[in-house]
């Protein structure tokens, strides 16, 4: 049996998605692969339509069952998702496990012990981890023989990177069994030339710790998702599906019997140069400080004139986006240049009136975005390019070219 943990502490990089979907693409091939969710979010039921309101116990009763001495089995709580395809679903009280482990010995041994009472009942388990160093990823590390280290293919990826890797070779080195650490590019866009850069700077760097499959950033993954199911039942036709068969193919046939301290030695002999290149990297990628866009003594540039109006505009070789919202506290763009997460692009109020700007340095093609109002998610009321998108939303559009 292999245990393939899913660890990044970032979190939206991507985990339960490869999670939910390598476990898919893993049972397609015929092996039969358990799914176990350690993160109190819950996303792998929500992300696999199991009704959160029925699971009645989870992974955290029999992680503390086995730290108590109190066992329970494992296949009491598992959920059939397919075909030699289970969940062992997670549960809010998971955030309290650390608390309620405090004092108690080989607390982090607690996963691994549960998973070696199923050895021959499985071929393959995967961890989806939560986005945190905690005591619940360090039992997921202690259970593992693969670990897999998603990591987003965007300019806001590089932030921390060498910082995270470096975490998990801490931990790792706490380990007493033998690790296959590999990083996984995930959430690429061809279409962006940052997003090929990035991809060849980590190939460049990571060699034989990288897996030759990347995860394309696909939105049939997400509509997968939504709908609470793994893409190979959603649109196995889809290159979403395509990348997980492959990554299935590779994780398969990727040797774990390397020494363990070569592994993690590799890894920290890479942390410099990584670290370098990515600061090199962003540095050459910044997106140039938000500029407040004055108007000169000799009246206003045609291009001042421009950003005056409402929408998207290119100028300088940069997307301006300017709104009108009065009485917003916050208003934040999410489109497919950040991986829909508005977190990463909060716009800045330049006016009284209540004017929002944001300028980003987006490449040549076509974007798709919302606008995210205190947290109402609506189209750009100011562009009239819209698109109906997978939940019956409109989309704003764009082409920068
Ligand atoms: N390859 C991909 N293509 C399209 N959307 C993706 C892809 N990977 C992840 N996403 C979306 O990005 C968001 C964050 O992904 P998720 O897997 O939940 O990350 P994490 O578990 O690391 O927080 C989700 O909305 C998910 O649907
Ligand atoms: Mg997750």
């Amino acid at each position: 049996m292999r245990t393939v943990a899913v660890i990044n502490q970032k979190g939206g990089c991507g985990k339960t998605t490869v999670s939910i979907n390598l476990a898919s693409a893993l049972a397609a091939k015929g092996h039969r692969t358990l799914l176990v969710d350690m993160d109190p979010q819950s996303h792998c039921a929500v992300g696999l339509a199991v009704p959160e309101e029925q699971i009645e116990h989870s992974i955290y009763d029999v992680l503390i069952g086995t730290g108590r001495g109190e066992p329970m089995r494992i296949n009491e709580i598992l959920w059939q998702i397919c075909e030699r395809f289970e969940l062992a679903p997670s549960s809010i009280d998971l955030a309290a496990f650390e608390q309620q482990m405090a004092g108690i010995t080989d607390r982090e041994n607690c996963l691994r012990k549960v998973l070696d009472g199923i050895r021959d009942e499985y071929d393959y388990v995967v961890i989806d981890c939560p986005p945190s160093v905690s005591l619940l990823t360090f039992n997921a590390l202690r259970a593992a023989t693969d670990v897999v280290v998603p990591v987003e293919m965007g300019y806001f990826s590089l932030h921390g990177l060498s910082k995270q890797l470096e975490t998990l070779n801490v931990l790792c080195r706490q380990c007493d069994q033998h690790i296959n650490v590999m990083v996984l590019g995930s959430m690429y866009d061809i279409r962006t030339k940052m997003g090929r850069e990035i991809l060849a700077e980590l190939k460049k760097n990571f060699s034989n710790r990288m897996f030759k499959t990347v995860v394309n950033f696909n939105t049939k993954l997400k509509e997968a998702a939504s709908l609470g199911q793994p893409i190979s039942e959603y649109d196995p036709s889809s290159k979403g599906f395509k990348d997980f068969l492959s990554l299935a193919d590779e994780l398969m046939g990727t040797d774990t019997k390397m020494h363990r301290a070569e592994l993690v030695n590799s890894l920290q002999a890479k942390l410099g140069v990584i670290s370098a290149s990515a600061e090199e990297l962003l540095a050459t990628l910044k997106p140039e400080p938000k500029q407040q866009i004055e108007v000169s003594s000799d009246g206003p540039t045609f291009e001042e004139k421009l950003a005056d109006f409402y929408g998207v505009h290119q100028i300088n070789g940069k997307v301006l986006f300017s709104t009108l919202y009065p009485r917003a506290e916050t208003v934040k763009i999410a489109g497919d240049f950040n991986g829909w997460n508005p977190e990463l692009t909060e716009m800045e109020k330049v006016s009284e009136k209540g004017k929002w700007q944001l300028q980003l340095p987006l490449e040549k093609g076509t974007y798709r975005y919302r606008l995210v109002v205190d947290g109402q998610w609506q189209q750009d009321p100011y562009n009239e390019l819209t698109e109906i998108n997978p939940f019956g939303d409109m989309n704003s559009v764009m082409y920068v070219d």
